[in-house]
């Protein structure tokens, strides 16, 4: 009950700062709508309601997610060893310029990740009219892409330099042996060229794009860690941050060559751990900020997915549901997600229309509002989140249960909401059953 009126109390406080005098939580957001549509800067006001929807606990929204990450293209030049693209599953559709346009309530978004599965962006024609478009419709937009950096010649790069907010490059390596060892089709001098390009045109702009690194961290190339800092700083990234491999994805779909299972890190924790203190040393010298998972050594907790410092996670609950969206756009079945736990197997519950100009139907749509009903309930029912809760997700042991656990938590979605599983959903979930046993066989080999 006292965690019941201290939410009360700051959800009064919070909306009594944009509303002084008697408070209605209805008006203040109606109000705010208005206000949004012809604010300079949508994406603030908008964010101001996403925080008192969320405080209140809403089901249906008003406001837009805060975080929204859009697949643009499913096609890809490199054949990356952990990843599990492959030719096989090539989906060749692709988001234009003109899809985009129809899509005004983009601007109302604050961090707009233009990438959010497969492929590569910079190989799509609209790629950079997409950007510019999107920055003349909101300037102070964060806007981000992730890329494998093989197109950032010019012209491009000087059409993206200033208007992209961040650059991320997977870079993976930090030696060109490496690098064309677990980037197949992929060349190291190339990409270290469109980056020094890249820098002249961007550091001549009023308003430079950061440009950071990311890395996949291998067995492979684990031990050349600590060499990429001085890469990072004679190309001027701002940060490189680092994640595990993870098994689920390339042992799902990608056929050879794709990297071992005993190459994750997890079967290598003391190396990893010794790899990465050094590693922060000398990102610390070289002045590039450096971020890791934790280390293996640390006792840690779950939260979310991920291991946190045992007690340093800050209450159970998960936001997503209000605050972020991820668009996949295969053109068979476009479809939103809150998070990558909510997958595929979704799709009928949460098809995006882009010819429909309004999000909200999608946003608002019964899975949407179950999933802001039950994911911060104790004890959580919602399969999906109770195992987000209690799994590490990199872990290669949480690959093959996560997978058991998205159908069973399709199944649970299905039944809550008195709905049929289409033919896609059972074709995604006759090929999970197939993955999983490729998985629970690829580590009994090991
Ligand atoms: C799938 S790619 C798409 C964008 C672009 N092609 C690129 O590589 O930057 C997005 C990110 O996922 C990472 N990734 C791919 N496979 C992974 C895996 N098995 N485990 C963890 N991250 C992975 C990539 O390194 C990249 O940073
Ligand atoms: S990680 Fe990116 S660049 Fe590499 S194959 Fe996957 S989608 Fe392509
Ligand atoms: S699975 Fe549930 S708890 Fe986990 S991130 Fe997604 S919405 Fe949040």
């Amino acid at each position: 009950m006292s965690t019941v009126i201290s939410r009360l109390r700051r959800v009064l406080r919070k909306a009594s700062d944009v509303v002084p005098g008697r408070f209605d939580l209805d008006t203040a957001l109606s109000d705010l709508r208005q206000e949004r549509d012809s604010s300079p800067v949508p994406h603030e006001v908008n964010q101001r309601m996403n925080a008192m929807e969320l405080e209140a606990g809403r089901e249906e929204l008003l406001s837009y997610p805060i975080y929204m990450a859009m697949n643009l293209i499913g096609v890809c030049n490199a054949r990356c060893r952990f990843c599990f693209y492959g030719d096989d599953i090539i989906d060749k559709s692709v988001l234009k310029l003109e899809d985009i346009q129809r899509m005004p309530w983009l601007r109302f978004v604050s961090t707009l990740d233009l990438f959010g599965g497969l492929g590569e962006p910079l190989l799509l024609p609209d790629f950079p009219d997409i950007v510019e478009w999107l920055h003349e419709q909101n300037p102070a937009q964060t806007l981000l892409t992730t890329s494998n950096g093989a197109f950032l010649a010019s012209p491009v790069a000087g059409r993206l330099a200033g208007k992209l907010s961040n650059l991320n490059i997977s870079l993976n390596a930090a030696t060109r042996a490496t690098y064309e060892h677990l980037m197949l089709n992929c060349s190291w001098d190339r990409v270290m060229k469109n980056l020094q390009e890249f820098q002249e045109i961007n550091q001549a702009t009023t308003r430079p794009t950061r440009l950071s690194f990311s890395y996949v961290a291998t067995r492979s190339n684990i031990e050349e860690l600590p060499k990429l800092a001085e890469v990072a700083k004679d190309l001027g990234v701002a940060s490189v941050g680092i994640s595990h491999f993870s098994l689920g994805g390339v042992w799902a779909k990608r056929k050879e060559p794709r990297l071992s299972m005993d190459e994750s890190l997890y079967f290598h924790q003391n190396l990893s751990d010794e790899c990465i203190r050094k590693a922060e040393a000398a990102f610390a010298k070289a002045k590039v900020s450096f971020s890791h998972p934790e280390l293996f050594s640390r006792e840690t907790e779950i939260h979310l997915g991920t291991r946190v410092p045992r007690n340093s996670a800050n209450g159970p609950d998960c936001p997503s549901p209000w605050q972020t969206a991820y668009i996949n756009p295969h053109k068979q079945s476009r479809w939103v997600s809150c998070c990558c736990s909510v997958n595929a197997m979704h799709q009928d519950m949460t098809p995006l229309d882009l010819e429909d100009t309004d999000f909200m139907r999608t946003w608002n749509s019964p899975v949407f509002r179950l999933m802001r009903r039950g994911v911060n309930e104790h004890p959580c029912r919602l399969i999906n989140c109770a195992f987000c809760r209690s799994h590490d997700k990199s872990a290669p042991d949480s690959a093959a249960p996560q997978l058991e656990m998205m159908i069973k938590a399709t199944e649970q979605y299905h039944d809550l909401l008195g709905q049929q599983p289409s033919d896609a959903v059972i074709k995604e979930k006759c090929e999970c059953e197939h993955r999983i046993g490729e998985l629970q066989s690829g580590i009994k080999s090991l």
